[in-house]
């Protein structure tokens, strides 16, 4: 084989994977830059459960990409706990679980949303998760 070949094979070797890499990194960073403008000035304090199917519907198909590796189908729990459970629910409230998904719990698998879903999709995913568990009578 010509020198210039293998010159060209080994380089090609080192230089795909950095190319890669530095593609995806510049993607991440843009993709989290681009949701942290959407959340600047959002006031999730005011927050309530998003009650129509529309909506929920919205929030099960994200749900099912997103959460239910860990919380379970039906949010019966996996890794992550249950969230059929209405004592969670009750003493929690909608923001603070809004602020849940979106910040994380640190030191546990259960990650933050904030840098990867828009508010609106965070809003149906959270109010969905919010109807798997009815309230407590
Ligand atoms: C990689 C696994 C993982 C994924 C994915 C995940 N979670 Fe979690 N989640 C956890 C774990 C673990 C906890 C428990 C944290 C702790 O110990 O306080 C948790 C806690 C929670 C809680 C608090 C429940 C409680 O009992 O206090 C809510 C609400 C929640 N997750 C919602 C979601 C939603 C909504 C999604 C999808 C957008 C999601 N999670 C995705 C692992 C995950």
């Amino acid at each position: 084989m010509a020198k210039w070949k293998q010159v060209l094979i080994l380089s090609s070797i080192i230089l795909i994977p950095i190319l890669m890499g530095g593609g995806l990194f510049a993607w991440f960073k843009i993709s989290a830059t681009r949701h942290a403008a959407l959340w600047q000035g959002v006031d999730i304090s005011d927050w309530a459960p998003l009650e129509s199917a529309e909506e929920l519907a919205r929030g099960a198909r994200i749900y099912r990409q997103s959460c239910q590796t860990c919380h379970g189908v039906d949010g019966v729990g996996i890794i992550g706990p249950p969230l059929t459970d209405p004592k969670w629910r009750d003493s929690l409230g909608f923001p603070a679980m809004v602020n849940i998904v979106l910040s994380g719990v640190e030191k546990t698998p259960m990650p933050a949303w904030k840098g990867s879903m828009e508010p609106e999709s965070l809003h149906v995913v959270a109010s969905f998760a919010w109807s798997l568990s009815a309230p407590a009578e």
